[in-house]
C-alpha cells in the first residue's frame, strides 16, 4: 500500500517537477509529499457534507474537485449525501446544525459579518459556516489554503470579517484589447468573441480572485471608450457578469464624462443640465436592464486630457454626484478617482489633488467614494501616503494600488508590492491623533465611513502565467489579502503564497520569503533612492531618464521633480519652496520638515540639498546617493544567488523562466545605476566613492539608448 502511494505521488510529482507554466496560480493544489500527510488530511477531502443548493455551492464542490484530484489524486464523489457526521461540513449559520454544536459556536457564529466565514475545529471535525453562500465560498477557499500550507486543523479556529466592502481589480483594458499599463500580454477580455463564448480563462480569473476574497472588477480602462456604455458592448458586459456571479463578484464600467455627447449627440455634458441628467438616468436604467446586480462606475475626470466637469465650470461633487443620482436607485455606487491635475495649474502637482478636493468634504452623495492613489504623485517606487487620507473625514476615501508595475521595471522586475503597500497602510496620518493609520482611514474605522474599498490596477494579460513574472502573482494575491483586511501581516502573506505556489519545503520558503521582503528597498536603491522620484524614461516609463526634460508638459519630465544643479538637488515642498508639506498633520510637518530629522527614505522628496551636506549616515549626499545605487545593484545580484541556490527544489520550466528573468533586473539595475549617477555627477562634480562600480559606458551612451515599441502605452 505504502509503495503504491509512493508511486503515484512520484508519478504526479514529476510533472510538478518538470513542467509548470504557472497558470494555476496560488491554486497549484499540489500532491501530497508523503503517506502521512496525506492521512492527516485526508478524511476531511473524502468526507465531506455540504449543505444548501445554488451556483456558488455548484462552485464550492467545484473546487473541492478540482483540490481534490490535486491533493490526492482522486476524482471527486458526491459529496451532497453525507451526513452532518462527516468530517467536514459546510453549512450555512441558519442550517440545521445539532444544538450542542450551536451552542459551542456561539459566541462565534455572532460576530459573523457580511460575507466573513468561520472555520472551525470541533471535536475530530471541521466545521465552515457562513451568512451568506459567499462566505461558505471563501471559507472553503480558506480551508484549502489550510491545507496547501499545511497547518494544523485540530487548532483551528478562524473567524474572517471582510474589513473592506469592496475589493475590486481596475483593468486598464481597451477595447481593442490593448492594456495601458499591461505588461503580460493583451486583455484578456475577448470581446469579439463575447458573449457566447466564456473563455475558461474567465472561469479561472473569478475562482482565483474569489479564493483572495476580491468581490468586484472594473474591466475598462479609466482613461474611457464611452462605447462600452453601448448595447453592443453592454452585453458582452453581462455575459461576463453571468460568469463571475456566482464567485461573488460584481462588474463595474468606467464612464466617459461626455458620454452623452459622444454617444448622443447631446451638446453639452453639464452634470447641471437637466437633459444630461435624464440621459445618465436612462442610460443607468438600460445598464440595469442588462446587468441587475451592477456594482457602478468608476470615472478618471479632468485629467490627463479626459472631460470632466471642469469642462463646465462645475466641481467634482457636481460630476461624482450626478452619476451617483443615477445609479443610486439601483444600489450602485461611483468610485470617483482623485487623480486629477494640471499642468495649467500653477502649483505643484503633488498638491492639486487635495487642493481640489478637501474643500469638497461632505459635498457628495452618499453612494460616492473618492478613489485616491497611494501617494500624491503617481505610483512611484516609494512616495509618502496621499495626504487625502485621513483629511476627508466626511467623505468616504478608498486606496488606489497599482498591481502593474508602470514605474517599478514592469514585468521583468521581481519586487514584492505588497513591502510598499505595508509602508502606506501604516503610515499615521494623525487625522485623530497617534495611531490614525491610513489602514483605518479605508476600512472605515477611523471616520465612520459608510463605504469602504480599495482597487489595485490589474497585472493581469493574456500570458500563460497570467502576470508576465511569475512572482507578480505573489502582487495579485497580496493585494487580495490586503483588501481584505488592509492590517494582514505581509510575511505571512508571502509564506502562504510561496507555498501554495511553490512548494512547502522549509528551506524554499525561508530563503525566498527573505529575498521578497527584501526586494522592494533592493529595487528602490538602484532606481530612486533618498526619495528621487519620477525619474524614469518618457512616456513608457521603463527604464531611467533623469535627464527627461521640455516637452509640451513640464509635469511629464524628470528635471520638474528633481530639479538638479550645480549645487544641489530635490524638490523644496517644505514653506521654503512647493509647502505641500502643508497637507500634512502638524506631527509630520515637524519631522518631514527638517532635513536632519526626516528619513533619508523621504529627503528629496521635500528638501533641496546640497550635493556636500553631511547626512545622519556620515556620508555626504552625492557620496549616499551612489553608495545606495552600488548597494542596490548588490541587493539584485543577491536575489539571484539565492534563486540559483532553489534549483531542484521546484520545477524546472518556472526556475528558469524566474533565472532568466533576474537576469534581465540585475542588468537593468546597473543600467539605473550606471546611467543615473553618470547623469547626476554632471551637477555634483565629484568622484565616484570607492565601492562603487565604475559604469560600463559613458553618459552619452546612456542619453542616446532607445528602444521601439515597449508595451503597456
Ligand atoms: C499614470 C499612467 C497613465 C494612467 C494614469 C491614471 O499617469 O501613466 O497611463 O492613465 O496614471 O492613473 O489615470
Amino acid at each position: 500500500m505504502k509503495r503504491l502511494f509512493t508511486l503515484v505521488v512520484i508519478l504526479l510529482m514529476s510533472e510538478y517537477v518538470n513542467a509548470n507554466d504557472g497558470y494555476k496560480l496560488w491554486l497549484q493544489y499540489f500532491p501530497f509529499e508523503n503517506k502521512a500527510v496525506a492521512d492527516y488530511y485526508r478524511d476531511y477531502l473524502e468526507n465531506i457534507h455540504i449543505v444548501g443548493i445554488s451556483p456558488t455551492h455548484e462552485v464550492i464542490k467545484n473546487e473541492l474537485g478540482i483540490a481534490i484530484k490535486g491533493f490526492l489524486g482522486k476524482d471527486y464523489q458526491a459529496l451532497t449525501g453525507k451526513s452532518v457526521e462527516s468530517a467536514l461540513c459546510i453549512i450555512s449559520k441558519t442550517d440545521e446544525l445539532p444544538q450542542e454544536i450551536k451552542t459551542a459556536f456561539a459566541p462565534n457564529t455572532v460576530g459573523l459579518k457580511d460575507d466573513g466565514y468561520l472555520l472551525k475545529y470541533h471535536q475530530g471535525k471541521m466545521y465552515i459556516i457562513s451568512n451568506t453562500n459567499i462566505g461558505l465560498l471563501y471559507g472553503t477557499f480558506s480551508f484549502l489554503k489550510s491545507i496547501q500550507t499545511r497547518a494544523q486543523l485540530e487548532t483551528m479556529d478562524i473567524l474572517e470579517n471582510p474589513q473592506i466592502q469592496r475589493r475590486l481589480l481596475n483593468h486598464w483594458d481597451n477595447l481593442n484589447r490593448t492594456v495601458e499599463r499591461g505588461y503580460a500580454g493583451f486583455s484578456i477580455w475577448n470581446w469579439h468573441r463575447l458573449p457566447h463564448h466564456i473563455d475558461q480563462q474567465y472561469i479561472d480569473y473569478a475562482r482565483a480572485n474569489a479564493s483572495i476574497g476580491i468581490n468586484g472588477t472594473s474591466i475598462t480602462n479609466v482613461n474611457a471608450n464611452a462605447l462600452v456604455l453601448t448595447p453592443e458592448y453592454l452585453e458582452k458586459a453581462a455575459a461576463l457578469a453571468d460568469a463571475f456571479r456566482p464567485y461573488g463578484i460584481k462588474i463595474y464600467l468606467t464612464a466617459r464624462f461626455n458620454a452623452p455627447m459622444v454617444l448622443d449627440n447631446l451638446p453639452t455634458a453639464d452634470p447641471l443640465d437637466p437633459g444630461v441628467q435624464k440621459w445618465w438616468k436612462d442610460k443607468t436604467a438600460e445598464i440595469y436592464s442588462y446587468i441587475p446586480d451592477f456594482g457602478g462606475f468608476l470615472v478618471k475626470a479632468d485629467s490627463e486630457g479626459q472631460p470632466g466637469p471642469h469642462n463646465y465650470g462645475r466641481t467634482q461633487a457636481d460630476g461624482a454626484n450626478i452619476l451617483a443620482d443615477a445609479v443610486q436607485p439601483f444600489g450602485g455606487i461611483v468610485m470617483w478617482r482623485a487623480f486629477v491635475y494640471n499642468e495649467k495649474t500653477p502649483t505643484d502637482r503633488i498638491k492639486q489633488a487635495y487642493d481640489e478636493f478637501k474643500p469638497l468634504d461632505g459635498e457628495f452623495r452618499e453612494n460616492v467614494i473618492i478613489q485616491v492613489k497611494n501617494g500624491p504623485l503617481d505610483f512611484q517606487p516609494r512616495e509618502p501616503f496621499h495626504p487625502l487620507f485621513g483629511a476627508m473625514p466626511k467623505t468616504p476615501i478608498m486606496m488606489e494600488f497599482q498591481i502593474t508595475k508602470e514605474y517599478l521595471g514592469q514585468e521583468t522586475h521581481w519586487v514584492n508590492l505588497a513591502s510598499m503597500w505595508e509602508e502606506v497602510l501604516q503610515s499615521d496620518t494623525y487625522a485623530k491623533g497617534k495611531g490614525s493609520t491610513v489602514s483605518k482611514v479605508i476600512d472605515g474605522s477611523l471616520h465612520g465611513y459608510k463605504l469602504t474599498g480599495m482597487a489595485g490596477v490589474a497585472n493581469i494579460g493574456t500570458d500563460r502565467n497570467w502576470t508576465g513574472h511569475h512572482t507578480g502573482q505573489a502582487d495579485w494575491y497580496a493585494y487580495g489579502k490586503l483588501a481584505w483586511n488592509p492590517d494582514t501581516k505581509i510575511d505571512k502573506i508571502a509564506e502562504d503564497w510561496l507555498k501554495m505556489t511553490f512548494s512547502t519545503d522549509p528551506d524554499f520558503v525561508g530563503t525566498i520569503k527573505g529575498v521578497m521582503l527584501k526586494s522592494h528597498e533592493i529595487l528602490v536603491n538602484y532606481m530612486t533612492p533618498i526619495g528621487l522620484h519620477h525619474i524614469m524614461a518618457r512616456s513608457h516609463h521603463w527604464g531611467p531618464g533623469p535627464w527627461v526634460t521640455g516637452g509640451s508638459r513640464d509635469d511629464w519630465t524628470a528635471t520638474y521633480y528633481h530639479k538638479a544643479s550645480k549645487d544641489s538637488i530635490g524638490f523644496d515642498r517644505t514653506v521654503t519652496g512647493s509647502n505641500a508639506l502643508g497637507q500634512y498633520a502638524p506631527e509630520w510637518k515637524q519631522i518631514l520638515g527638517d532635513p536632519d530629522k526626516i528619513s533619508l527614505d523621504y529627503l528629496l522628496w521635500f528638501h533641496r540639498v546640497p550635493w556636500n551636506k553631511k547626512l545622519k549616515t556620515g556620508n555626504t549626499l552625492w557620496h549616499e546617493m551612489a553608495i545606495r545605487y552600488q548597494k542596490g545593484v548588490e541587493g539584485a545580484r543577491w536575489m539571484q544567488k539565492k534563486w540559483e541556490i532553489q534549483e531542484g527544489k521546484i520545477d524546472t520550466e518556472r526556475f528558469d523562466h524566474i533565472r532568466s528573468f533576474l537576469n534581465i533586473q540585475v542588468r537593468e539595475a546597473e543600467w539605473w545605476r550606471d546611467s543615473c549617477l553618470l547623469y547626476f555627477q554632471q551637477f555634483s562634480q565629484m568622484p565616484l566613492p570607492e565601492g562603487v562600480e565604475k559604469p560600463k559606458y559613458d553618459l552619452n551612451y546612456y542619453l542616446n539608448f532607445k528602444r521601439n515599441f515597449v508595451p503597456g502605452i
